[in-house]
């Protein structure tokens, strides 16, 4: 049974909260009482329904969050909805399997702007309203694969790496306003992004070397970014934790 004390009355953005993971994190978040705005390329009714249900507020935008001008309009919007934005979850991501010889410069720059760049401007929103009220949580999603020798990701594992370099860098020049900064590295699990993205035997392979002997599922990484977007993690920042049924190890 979920406390809803510990999110009670924040306001959440998720990003990439349509489905998959951030879909997970919406309704867990929800369920401990906070308001939730979803960041997505698409309208997330499914959500919307799920935190409502939950009897908390969700507001829908639809945004690129690898474009800085619908960053900053569904920032504007955001707070037209709720008087400030307290968490920020930072897990809309994407993850095509490209051979290093099949990569252009122009996959490469996606990749990076999709799963990197945009929590840099999501940071850049939704950080001085934190700091002005002096609490903030962020999470950011990271990967296992960071850790791990899986083929065809190398445009990926750049930018993941970065997710993790940014949260240790943010982390350091946030504390001072009450604002922690965290990452969450979830393994390769059977989210809508994963079963279109994993050739073949990768969920299987993956799932077989980790301690925890099942492919990873969506809401599998809810409660470390529950205990990372709470009152709990005031004195926890620029961590990345793995979530990934004891595969990868710090
Ligand atoms: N599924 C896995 O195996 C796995 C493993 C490790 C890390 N991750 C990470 O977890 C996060 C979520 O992955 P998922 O498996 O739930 O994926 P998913 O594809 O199921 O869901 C991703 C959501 O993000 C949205 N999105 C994608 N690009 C966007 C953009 N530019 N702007 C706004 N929204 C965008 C999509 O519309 C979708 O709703 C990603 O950061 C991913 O890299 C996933």
């Amino acid at each position: 049974m979920v406390n809803p004390a510990t999110h009670k009355d924040r306001v959440a953005v998720v990003t990439g909260g349509g489905q998959g993971f951030g879909r997970a994190i919406a309704t867990d978040l929800a369920a401990r009482g906070a308001d939730i705005v979803i960041i997505d390329l698409n309208a997330a009714p499914e959500t919307v329904a799920e935190v409502e249900a939950l009897g908390r507020r969700a507001v829908s935008l639809t945004a690129d969050v690898s474009d800085p001008e619908a960053v900053a309009e569904a920032g504007k919007r955001a707070l037209e909805e709720f008087d400030a934005v307290d968490i920020l979850i930072n897990n809309a991501g994407s993850f095509p399997f490209r051979d290093f010889f099949d990569l252009d410069f122009a996959g490469w720059k996606k990749s990076l702007a999709v799963n990197l760049d945009s929590q840099f401007l999501t940071a850049m929103t939704f950080a001085p309203g934190m700091r002005d009220r002096g609490w903030g949580r962020i999470v950011n999603i990271a990967s296992n694969s960071l850790g791990l020798a899986v083929p065809s990701l190398s445009h990926y594992m750049a930018a993941k790496g970065g997710v993790v370099g940014f949260t240790r860098g943010l982390a350091t020049d946030l504390a001072a306003y009450g604002i922690t900064v965290n990452a969450v590295s979830p393994t390769a699990s059977g989210t809508p992004g994963g079963k279109a993205s994993f050739p073949d035997g990768v969920l299987e392979n993956v799932a077989s070397m980790q301690a925890i002997k099942r492919g990873g599922e969506a809401t599998d990484i809810v409660g470390t970014v529950s205990f990372l977007s709470s009152e709990d993690c005031g004195f926890v920042t620029g961590q990345t934790i793995v979530a990934d049924g004891g595969l990868v190890r710090l």
